[in-house]
């Protein structure tokens, strides 16, 4: 699986953005092309903007911004829009499994699954998904890199990218 990511000419892009409202955008815009049972699996260091991504999600998703806490302390929180959101944050959890929490239920359904801190889960690297990859480049500004991993994800994100262009 990671072999075939690594060959595929449509399997990454990266944006910069110099704004939480410029992030917010970019979760729109994917959250506004899912069509359900997608996994989007969000990377990157404390503060850095993955909850700020997902309310953009929620918002292409018809789901109010303000909805959208963070879920450190809940761990899963769920949403009803267009489609049904699940928010996942496993921050707080060292070893984590699909076996554990229920989170093959949540991970693999018809609903949408956005996980912060994905790299959590043991099996990460096994499973396929959009990962959203997002680093500090300063201190309104970030780097996110979108990953698909699967084939499904490699149309949603050349999708994405087209409504970029
Ligand atoms: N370009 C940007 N993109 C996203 N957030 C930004 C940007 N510039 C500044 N910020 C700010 O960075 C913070 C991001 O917070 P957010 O809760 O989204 O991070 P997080 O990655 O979910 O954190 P945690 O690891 O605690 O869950 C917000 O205060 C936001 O306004
Ligand atoms: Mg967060």
């Amino acid at each position: 699986m990671e072999t075939e990511v690594s060959t595929h000419p449509n399997t990454s892009f990266v944006i910069d953005s110099s704004s939480s409202r410029a992030t917010k955008m970019w979760g729109r815009r994917l959250g506004s092309l899912l069509e359900g049972g997608e996994l989007l699996a969000l990377i990157g260091e404390l503060g850095v903007g993955k909850t700020c991504f997902i309310k953009g999600i929620a918002l292409g998703l018809n789901l109010r911004e303000e909805d959208i806490l963070s879920p450190t302390f809940t761990m899963i929180q769920e949403h009803r829009g267009r489609l049904p959101l699940f928010h996942i944050d496993l921050y707080r959890l060292d070893r984590v499994g699909l076996d554990d929490l229920g989170l093959r239920e949540y991970l693999f359904s018809e609903s949408i699954a956005a996980v912060e801190w994905f790299e959590r889960l043991q099996e990460a690297s096994a499973i396929d998904r959009l990962s959203v990859k997002i680093s500090y480049t300063g201190a309104n500004s970030r780097r996110i890199e979108f990953t698909a991993v699967g084939e499904r994800y490699v149309s949603l994100l050349m999708r994405l990218r087209s409504r970029s262009a």
